[in-house]
């Protein structure tokens, strides 16, 4: 039996203009877009800012069903969203802040499972990390830099032959 330990390094800030210009751009547009968010079931509302290789940012947010699974998380629509109109492209950074209509909070959203398989797809296949911004509203953010650090021993293209 050999034991082993993961680490992961991640940075923490308290308001958005500790960041980069570009990256301060991209939480402030995963916030605005998160408004618009159809959640009447969860009344959880969340955005989704996609950042790509070539600067382009493309927009989602959480889509929601009156048949409950049948709705998508804000990463996967603007994650698939980016990758279905800019296939071209690397996805080079991700902001994603919740927006709850019913309470307030400084805890910036944890991805989902899924959310966080999506995003290890294309990071694989572009070789590139993904820059992952958790955003509160109130401007508590967690950056990560590779999906790798939140979704360890994920599934991948390479499991899928010898
Ligand atoms: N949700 C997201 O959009 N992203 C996440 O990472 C977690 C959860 C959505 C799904 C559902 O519409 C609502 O939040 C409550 O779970």
């Amino acid at each position: 039996m050999l034991k082993k330990q993961l680490n992961i390094t991640y940075e923490e800030y308290n308001s958005d203009n500790e960041l980069p210009l570009q990256l301060q751009n991209l939480v402030q547009q995963a916030r605005k877009i998160s408004e618009q968010a159809y959640a009447p079931y969860s009344r959880f509302r969340v955005g989704a800012a996609v950042l790509l290789s070539d600067n382009t940012v493309v927009l989602g947010n959480n889509q929601e069903n009156a048949s409950y699974p049948e709705g998508l998380c804000a990463e996967r629509v603007a994650v698939f969203a980016a990758m279905a109109n800019h296939a071209e492209t690397n996805i080079k950074a991700i902001a994603i802040c919740s927006n709850p209509m019913d309470f307030e909070t400084n805890v910036p959203l944890s991805p989902c499972g899924a959310c966080r398989q999506v995003l290890a797809e294309y990071e694989h296949k572009s070789n590139q990390h993904i820059t992952i911004l958790l955003c509160s509203l109130k401007g508590h953010i967690i950056l990560i830099n590779s999906v790798k650090d939140m979704l360890p021993f994920h599934f991948s293209a390479e499991n899928l032959s010898e």
